[in-house]
C-alpha cells in the first residue's frame, strides 16, 4: 500500500492543534492512518497530577481503537522540536501492541517537509505481548 505520508503528517500537524498542554506547552500531535484509508488525529492531553498526562500518539490510538478502527498501516507525529519528536517508550509500547506493522513518520512542526521515517519494531524490539 503506498502511504501518502505527507497528507498524514499534515493531518498530525492539524490534530497538535487540539493539544491541551498548559503545564509544559509542548504541543504533540499525531495521526493514524488505517489500511481502509481512514485518519484519526489526537493530541497530547496535560494534567496538573502531572503524570496523569496522556501523549498524543495514545490519545489517537485509544480514539482509533474505541471507534472500531483496525490494521494500523502508518503514524505520523508532529511537534517544534528539531527533527520530530520521537514516540515516548510508553507510546512505543501501545504502538507495538496495536499497530505493529506501522511506519512511523516524525517531523518538526515548523519544517514538516522534512520527514524521518522509523518502524514501531525497530523503535521497540522484542516487545512484550501477550497476544501473539
Ligand atoms: N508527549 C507526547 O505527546 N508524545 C511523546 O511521544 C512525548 C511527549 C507530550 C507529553 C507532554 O504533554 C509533553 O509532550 C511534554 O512531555
Amino acid at each position: 500500500m503506498k502511504i501518502d505520508y505527507k497528507k498524514l503528517v499534515a493531518a498530525a500537524a492539524q490534530a497538535r492543534q487540539g493539544s491541551v498542554s498548559p503545564y509544559s506547552r509542548f504541543k504533540v500531535g499525531a495521526a493514524l492512518l488505517t489500511k481502509a484509508g481512514a485518519i484519526i488525529g489526537g493530541a497530547n492531553v496535560e494534567s496538573a497530577s502531572y503524570g496523569l498526562t496522556c501523549c498524543a500518539e495514545r490519545i489517537a490510538l485509544f480514539k482509533a481503537l474505541t471507534d472500531g478502527h483496525i490494521n494500523f498501516v502508518a503514524v505520523a507525529v508532529v511537534a517544534r522540536c528539531a527533527g520530530g519528536p520521537m514516540p515516548c517508550g510508553a507510546c512505543r509500547q501501545l504502538l507495538a501492541e496495536y499497530a505493529p506493522a506501522a511506519a512511523v513518520f516524525v517531523a518538526d512542526s515548523a519544517d514538516l517537509e522534512t520527514v524521518r521515517k522509523f518502524t514501531v519494531k525497530t523503535l521497540l524490539p522484542a516487545a512484550f505481548v501477550l497476544v501473539p
